[in-house]
Order: C-alpha cells, then sequence, then structure tokens
C-alpha cells in the first residue's frame, strides 16, 4: 500500500458505482508472509478492516502449504487469491494448488515463460502449436489453464505479444468449445498434468 490513495481509483467504467459511492479495490495481495506469524496477521487484519468497501477480496503470495493452512485458520476473511511461482523446483505447487482448488481459493500462476523453457519445447505444446497455429506461450498458458485450472499472470511488456497471446487464447477457447473436440481435449489435459508429474519424478532422480 505504498505510495497508494484511493483517491486515484477511477470511477471510470465501474458499472458498480450507483451501488458504491466510493473507489475500491477489487484484490489487495500480502506479497509474502512476514519475518514472524504475528507480524503476518497483523498486517492481514489492518487489510481486513478495508473489506468490503474499499477492498472488495484479499490474497497472498509466495506461500507454501503449511502457511496458507496456518492463514486460513487464523483469519476472519480468507485469501480469495493465490499468487505463486509456477515451477518445476516447488513441483508446480500441487500441494497448494489442491488446497486451493478444496478451498475455493482462485491460484494466479506467475514465472509461467521465465523459468518454464523446458515445457513450452515440450512435444506436447509443439504439437498444440502445429495443429492449432497459435505460438508455443499461448498454447502453454491454455494447457495449463484448462488442464490445472490455473489462472496466468502473463508478464509481457510488449503489446504486440499481449494482443497475440489474447488472439491465439480465443482461437484455443472457441476450438476448445467444439463439442467435438471433448476428447482431444480431455487428452491434452490428462497429458499435460502426466508431464508435470514425470518432471517432479525426474527431479528427484
Ligand atoms: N506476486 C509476486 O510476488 C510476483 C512476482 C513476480 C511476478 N509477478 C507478476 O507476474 C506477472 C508475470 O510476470 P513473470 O515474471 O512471471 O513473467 P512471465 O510471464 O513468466 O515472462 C515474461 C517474459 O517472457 C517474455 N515473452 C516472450 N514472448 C512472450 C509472449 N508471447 N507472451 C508473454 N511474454 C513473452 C516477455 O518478454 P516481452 O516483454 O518482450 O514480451 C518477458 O520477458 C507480472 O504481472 C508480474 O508482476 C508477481
Amino acid at each position: 500500500m505504498r505510495n497508494f490513495n484511493f483517491d486515484t481509483v477511477s470511477h471510470n467504467g465501474d458499472s458498480t458505482t450507483a451501488a458504491a459511492p466510493y473507489p475500491y479495490l477489487d484484490t489487495v495481495l500480502l506479497h509474502s508472509f512476514l519475518p514472524t506469524g504475528r507480524e503476518t496477521l497483523e498486517a492481514w487484519r489492518a487489510m481486513e478492516l478495508f473489506v468490503p468497501h474499499r477492498i472488495r477480496q484479499l490474497g497472498i503470495c509466495n506461500v507454501s502449504l503449511t502457511q496458507l493452512h496456518a492463514l486460513c485458520n487464523s483469519v476472519r476473511i480468507k485469501p480469495a487469491v493465490v499468487q505463486n511461482r509456477f515451477y518445476q523446483k516447488s513441483n508446480y505447487d500441487c500441494d497448494v494448488r489442491e488446497f486451493c482448488r478444496e478451498n475455493n481459493i482462485r491460484y494466479q500462476a506467475y514465472w509461467v515463460l521465465k523459468k518454464n523453457h523446458h515445457l513450452l519445447d515440450s512435444d506436447l505444446v509443439q504439437e498444440l502449436v502445429r495443429e492449432r497455429g497459435v505460438s508455443r506461450e499461448a498454447a502453454l498458458f491454455f494447457l495449463i489453464q484448462r488442464g490445472l485450472g490455473v489462472a496466468i499472470l502473463d508478464g509481457t511488456t510488449s503489446v504486440e505479444h499481449m494482443r497475440g497471446n489474447i488472439a491465439d487464447l480465443e482461437k484455443l477457447t472457441s476450438w476448445a468449445a467444439e463439442t467435438t473436440n471433448g476428447e482431444r481435449l480431455a487428452w491434452l489435459g490428462r497429458e499435460f498434468e502426466r508431464s508435470l508429474g514425470d518432471m517432479e519424478f525426474l527431479q528427484g532422480q
């Protein structure tokens, strides 16, 4: 919240303005746990004071399953969002993602491109690129979103890349919506999840 002022939040385009007389933020994230549990709870409780009027929901970043569990058990307003690194070293956060699924918490992945060159080069991604004529970045985003039910944070600084990703994801989503592709999609999802499992296994060798 450093350097942040609610007065700078615009009302423009806010369809709920009539119901909400002041500006609000959709989500505020605590960047990580603080050095002690006491400090973390203190920060969280300070954020809770603004929910739901100034802040609609709260989230936490860079958490382990143990930390997330502890937080959920100790606070009044549970996290609605978890924002974590998605990479091989953390076994793709399988345990945290499962906890999020079970507790209706939105899991958002970052480092999807930066730390997953092996996935971008994988057979499954390359297959989708050839078959659907999309970029490998969009193909990987799609497999993660559809296969794992994870939201992607796209860190591009390029308008061209962002436009391309959106167009390719729309293309893939339309293709996925065609009922005749159900079996192919289910296979892709299973294979993708299995490939992550294989990588976890190999990493332990
Ligand atoms: N909560 C946290 O603690 C935390 C920590 C880190 C990041 N984040 C957030 O996560 C988001 C993602 O950032 P990230 O660091 O994980 O980056 P990322 O999405 O894994 O990678 C972005 C990098 O990939 C390159 N790239 C090449 N082709 C691309 C394409 N087609 N589409 C997108 N990128 C392409 C980008 O270059 P170009 O710019 O040239 O496209 C950029 O260098 C950001 O919004 C960031 O703020 C959150």
